[in-house]
């Protein structure tokens, strides 16, 4: 059984994932973290809510982060400290943090990524390749999320935008909009002379990221110290 504390349990994405992981016999949650305390919720969630991940740390076999950067960072620091594999899909972090993220990778197993959905990592690698042959095209990323999101560009759209940027060796224009209650579209247009090629994925629900996050999840546990992404969950024989 693999013992998991999920960090913003309460959230979009920590809910969700909660959601499918109580459905996984070899999952067990452990606590969920969040700013407070949330006693009341106990008996309806059946499951522990606490603040103070130093705390609960002990009993866990990996920590899952669904927060903020800052708490993100924070959290990280304490699974380094107990040697605890830790699972980022947080986005939005400086350059200064993704430092931090990078050293604690040297002490445990970190598995950073934007976007946990399947499709969406096929999607970076059908855009690596579609750029490599493309050559002249005029790239343009749009990204689409719900009004509530925090950071723009996306993580994903910044992922996207290295991807080209190291085969093109170009900044890449990324258009962001922020309305209703839309989960998450990603379109990568390449315009050329007389044609073009738009490559979309839509997320319809945030099952997608949380069933990829499962399957990290039994990766990194597994894993030994380095800084991982999703392509070595699902696609290990694809570079
Ligand atoms: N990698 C992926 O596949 C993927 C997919 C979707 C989203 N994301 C990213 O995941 C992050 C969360 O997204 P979301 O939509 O779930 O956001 P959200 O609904 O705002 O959830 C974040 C949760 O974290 C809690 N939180 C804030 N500070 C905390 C702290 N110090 N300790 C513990 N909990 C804390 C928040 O509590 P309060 O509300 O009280 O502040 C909230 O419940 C974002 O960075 C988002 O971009 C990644």
């Amino acid at each position: 059984m693999i013992k998991v504390i999920v960090c913003g349990a309460l959230g979009r994405m920590g809910s969700c994932l909660i959601k499918n992981m109580l459905k996984e016999k070899d999952l067990e949650l452990v606590c969920g973290i969040e700013k407070k305390d949330h006693p009341e919720l106990r008996e309806e969630w059946n499951f522990q809510i606490s603040s103070d991940l130093m705390s609960v740390i002990k009993r866990t076999d990996c920590i899952v982060e669904f927060t903020n950067p800052k708490a993100t960072c924070e959290h990280l620091k304490v699974a380094a400290n107990n040697c605890k594999p830790c699972l980022i899909g947080t986005t939005g972090f400086t350059e200064g943090q993704l430092k931090e993220i990078r050293n604690a990778a040297k002490r445990i197993p970190v598995l950073l990524s934007p976007n946990m959905s399947v499709g969406v990592n096929l999607l970076f690698k059908l855009v690596s390749d579609a750029v490599k042959v493309l050559k002249g095209y005029d790239i343009e990323i749009i990204e689409s999320h719900h009004r509530y999101k925090k950071d723009a560009p996306s993580g994903t759209a910044k992922n996207l935008a290295d991807i080209i940027k190291d085969i093109k060796g170009e900044k890449i224009p990324v258009s962001s909009i922020r309305a209703g209650d839309i989960v998450g579209d990603h379109t990568i247009l390449f315009a050329g002379g007389g044609e073009r090629i738009e490559l979309t994925h839509r997320a319809h629900s945030r099952d997608s990221f949380a069933q990829g996050t499962i399957q990290a999840i039994r990766f990194v546990t597994e894993a030994s110290a380095g800084l991982y992404n999703m392509f070595d969950v699902l696609f290990p024989n694809i570079k």
